[in-house]
């Protein structure tokens, strides 16, 4: 038998990793979450580890800038250390994004990311480069999209359910940052794999993006199981 986790499991369900990309706030998390439960798939944050590490070395006192020290910090990361959450927070996203950069830490929160991916039965998940770098051969890929200023009004409202205060134009300006930071680093930098369905999320509700989402996923994979 192969150990091949593609093969058809013993409930007959087959193999299926959805990766769902994008940039802050574009809806990608409730995106990811919504096919996760449609299809019974665990499901990965995997801005939540850069955020963990980016937590860690602020707590910690330690420079953001310091490779060495970030990566010795992914390199300890659990688990049950994503549950925190203080890892919500707007500060939170942008300590992520800083760390983000360097390509030691992406390396040593890859085969975490990448185990998870290649669990049996499949798994979804949500990030910056899960269909260039992570799991490239996903046969289902979103690249989920908004505008800046949509992205900024949805970050805006969440952030102030979670009762955090903050002026819109800050949003705003946090999301263009991220954007420039996350898309303009040379360690696999934030864009759509040559493979993925863009789905731009600005005019759409919840519920409409949820949709369009799942039919992407019904097309990617019933191509994928034509072919396999
Ligand atoms: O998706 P998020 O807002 O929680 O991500 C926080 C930061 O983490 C993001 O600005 C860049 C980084 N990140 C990344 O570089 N690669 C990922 N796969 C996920 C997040």
């Amino acid at each position: 038998m192969s150990d091949d986790p593609r093969e058809d499991t013993s409930e007959g369900e087959r193999f299926l990793v959805i990766a769902v990309d994008g940039p802050a706030a574009s809806g990608k998390g409730t995106i990811a979450a919504g096919l996760a439960r449609h299809y019974r798939l665990p499901a990965l944050d995997t801005g939540l580890l850069y955020r963990c590490v980016g937590v860690l070395m602020r707590k910690a006192g330690e420079d953001l800038d310091d490779e060495a020290v970030a990566t010795a910090a992914a390199a300890t990361l659990t688990a049950d250390q994503l549950e925190d959450p203080a890892l919500r927070t707007r500060a939170a996203g942008e300590l992520a994004s800083r760390v983000a950069v360097h390509p030691r830490v992406r390396a040593a929160l890859l085969e975490f990311q990448r185990t998870f991916a290649n669990q049996e039965g499949g798994a979804v998940l949500d990030g910056r480069d899960i269909g260039t770098v992570i799991v490239p051969d996903a046969p289902a890929k979103l690249y989920v999209t908004a505008t800046p200023e949509v992205r900024a009004d949805r970050r805006w409202k969440q952030l102030a359910g979670q009762g955090e205060a903050v002026a819109y134009e800050d949003v705003l300006a946090d999301i263009l940052k991220r954007d420039a930071r996350d898309g303009g680093r040379e360690a696999a930098p934030m864009r759509p794999a040559a493979d993925a369905v863009l789905l731009d999320t600005s005019e759409m509700t919840i519920e409409q993006a949820a949709d369009a989402a799942r039919r992407i996923v019904e097309a990617a994979r019933a191509r994928w199981l034509k072919a396999n």
